[in-house]
């Protein structure tokens, strides 16, 4: 079977070679397209391929028409709003993606935020700790979970709620489960985002939640930029000047985000998963997941089902 590789942004030449020799070791062939800059380059790659591997790459219903043999396209991370699913459906293209391998990598990137955030972006006057903060976690999955992790190193109490994650599972990982989301914005310090871009969620971080939050608060967002209603928070930091908000993705409003000097911080680019050890370990599991679908027609992460 043929497999492209096809990166807008590469990924490390480590993930590479280690993506080359898992699909090789199955008897498969590894193509690759990296850095392309024009959609024609990626409509011809994907002609003859039956299985592509993609990072944030954009899989458009153009993309699925012309890999005409393309049978399962695996995004190398955890969201995967970048590939229209719906349209794969209906071409009997399988979409996976590569949960929990980038997780760490977003939960310490978090923190690196949230230390640089209470320390008054290293401005040189007195900051403050984590330690005995209240940190809310919006949604206990893979990354969320890594969070709680950490905040425990920390010393912080940490909460958490999740639509879909029973309370008991919340807390037997020793930490307190919200009843709702309301209640994850009214008790804690720091509110810290980890739900994916769904239809109930895109905008769902509005004036009316974040306001919920105590004096001096913080919300952290590490998950998507559509999940934030932009004109319904600048509208709240104009008026609350104890709200600060640090954001991984940023905002289409920058501009506007950037004017609350010392209490917006949006990394350059989207860095949570620039990590070595993260591109590294989604490139193999994309790999292996290809390889295991091909073999005995697994197709356990598959999201499109
Ligand atoms: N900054 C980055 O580079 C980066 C990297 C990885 C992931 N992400 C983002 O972070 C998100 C979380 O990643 P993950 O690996 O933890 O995903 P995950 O699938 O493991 O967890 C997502 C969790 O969200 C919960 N959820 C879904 N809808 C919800 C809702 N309406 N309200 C509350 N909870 C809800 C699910 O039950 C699940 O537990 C991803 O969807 C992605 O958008 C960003």
């Amino acid at each position: 079977m043929k497999v492209l590789v096809a990166t807008e942004k590469p990924f490390a030449a480590a993930a590479v070679e280690g993506i080359k020799k898992e699909i090789e070791s199955a008897g498969n062939e590894l193509v690759l397209l990296e850095k392309y800059t024009e959609t024609a380059q990626l409509l011809e790659a994907v002609k003859d391929v039956d299985a592509m591997i993609v990072r944030s790459d954009k899989i458009t219903p153009e993309v699925l028409d012309a890999a005409k043999q393309l049978k399962i396209v695996v995004r190398a991370g955890a969201g995967y709003d970048s590939i229209d699913t719906a349209y794969a459906k209906t071409k009997n293209v399988v979409v996976e993606n590569t949960p929990g391998q980038n997780a760490n990598a977003v939960a310490e990137l978090v923190f690196g935020m949230l230390v640089y955030a209470v320390r008054n972006f290293f401005n040189g006057k007195a900051g403050s700790e984590l330690k005995g903060k209240r940190l809310g976690i919006l949604a206990f999955g893979n990354v969320g979970r890594n969070v709680a992790r950490i905040a425990k190193g920390f010393g912080m109490e940490v909460s958490a709620y999740d639509a879909f994650c029973p309370a008991e599972a919340i807390e037997a990982a020793g930490v307190r489960a919200c009843k709702s989301q309301d209640e994850l914005f009214q008790t804690n310090d720091i509110v810290s985002l980890h739900i994916p871009a769904t239809p109930e969620t895109i905008k769902s971080i509005n004036y009316a939640a974040v306001n919920q939050m105590p004096k001096n608060a913080i919300l952290v967002n590490t998950a998507r930029k559509e999940v934030i209603n932009e004109e319904e928070l600048l509208k709240l930091m104009a008026e609350r000047e104890d709200l600060k908000y640090l954001a991984d993705i940023k905002p289409d409003a920058d501009a506007e985000f950037t004017k609350f000097e010392g209490r917006y911080f949006a990394t350059p680019k989207k860095m949570g998963a620039q990590t070595a050890e993260a591109n590294v370990n989604a490139g193999i599991a994309a790999a292996q997941q290809i390889n295991a679908f091909f073999k005995d027609g697994c197709t356990k992460f598959q999201v499109n089902k």
